[in-house]
């Protein structure tokens, strides 16, 4: 009887030691993302938790890699830092691939398309083409795109804010003139904020991607999972989910 207690212990020592060496546990290794869940239909807070598209793709590359995902909310201009400090493994919020962010990480694949709106209170006279917004107060997410080409427009007066929805609050309260932000979180503040509108104006054309640590080898995982979904219609059926055509 000894004996075979003895024995069966031994198995089960030997196999979670096998387990732990394999690092196939029960325990997944976490993969910790960095966002700013403030930005509906790609990241927002519901119930406690941070869903949207982001989330759910993110979710659907962790399983598809073994890995538990674990979302960190922070602002958003702090996202790349906490990549690049390692104190995040990826980065996805909705972020749009630019030269200047590829200076300090790698980005995958782009897993959509965006472009940039602009927001005005109905009954506008000042801001009706984008080519108004070098003559107006404009408010922006710090540390965005929109930001990015705001601050590049001669005459134009940017007001930077830390999200998004504060930036249309200043339009409501009139003490901006517009609100340059991308299409569909633009979609949801005017639906959430009577009174104000998008404007018919065509502006810049963005990808969408994730962004990693220079030379991080996920970056080549995450790429061929994202293909993965994308081939197999995940990522579509994701998109649909949260944006109705
Ligand atoms: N696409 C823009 C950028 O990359 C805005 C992204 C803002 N995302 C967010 N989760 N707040 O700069």
């Amino acid at each position: 009887m000894k004996k075979i207690l003895a024995a069966v212990l031994a198995a089960a020592v030997m196999c979670t030691s096998i387990l732990a060496l394999a690092g196939c546990g029960s325990e997944k290794k976490e993969l910790h993302m960095a966002t700013n869940a403030a930005f509906e239909p790609y990241e927002y807070q519901e119930s406690g938790k941070v869903v949207g598209i982001d989330a759910e793709i993110a979710q659907a590359i962790c399983d598809k890699l073994g890995y538990t995902l674990v979302i960190d909310d922070m602002e958003f201009d702090a996202i790349i830092t906490a990549v690049t400090s390692g104190k995040a493994d990826f980065g996805m919020a909705g972020m749009t691939v630019t030269e200047e962010r590829k200076k300090s990480v790698d980005f995958t694949d782009p897993y959509t398309t965006a472009i940039q709106s602009i927001i005005v209170n109905e009954g506008e006279t000042k801001v009706k083409t984008a080519d108004d917004l070098s003559k107006a107060t404009v408010g922006v997410q710090l540390g965005t795109t929109g930001d990015i080409y705001v601050s590049d427009l001669e005459g134009a007066k940017v007001e930077r804010f830390s999200k998004g929805a504060d930036a249309v609050l200043a339009l409501t309260q009139k003490k901006v003139d517009a609100v340059v932000i991308d299409n569909e979180p633009a979609k949801k503040f005017v639906e959430q904020n009577k009174g104000t509108k998008i404007l018919n104006e065509p502006f810049e054309n963005e990808d969408y991607a994730i962004c990693l640590k220079k030379g991080s080898e996920l970056t080549e995982k995450f790429n061929k999972a994202l293909k993965e979904l994308k081939d197999d219609g995940t990522v579509k059926k994701i998109i649909d989910k949260y944006i109705k055509a």
